[in-house]
């Protein structure tokens, strides 16, 4: 039988991060979201659906807005759009 392996349940997720994202948040996700410390929006995503359910736990999984934190609110719109509030 079929048994995914970590990378694949992983990009499994990851994906499904993806899909929810409204279009807007979609775009450039191979682009650097924090241009101060060169970090892709997709490392970003990739952190919060790792558990960085806060702003400070994603800078400190991926050291994104670690700069002058220019990109805080880009970040934020990724956290209200993905993170459960339950
Ligand atoms: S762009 Fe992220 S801290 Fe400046």
């Amino acid at each position: 039988m079929f048994k995914p392996t970590v990378n694949k349940v992983m990009d499994n997720k990851l994906q499904q991060a993806i899909d929810q994202l409204p279009e807007i948040l979609k775009r450039d996700l191979d682009e650097n979201l924090c241009v101060c410390n060169q970090i892709p929006k997709i490392k970003v995503i990739e952190a919060i659906v790792n558990g960085a359910d806060a702003l400070e736990k994603v800078r400190q999984q991926t050291f994104a807005s670690d700069g002058n934190g220019c990109c805080k609110l880009q970040i934020k719109h990724l956290l209200n759009a993905l993170v459960d509030k339950h």
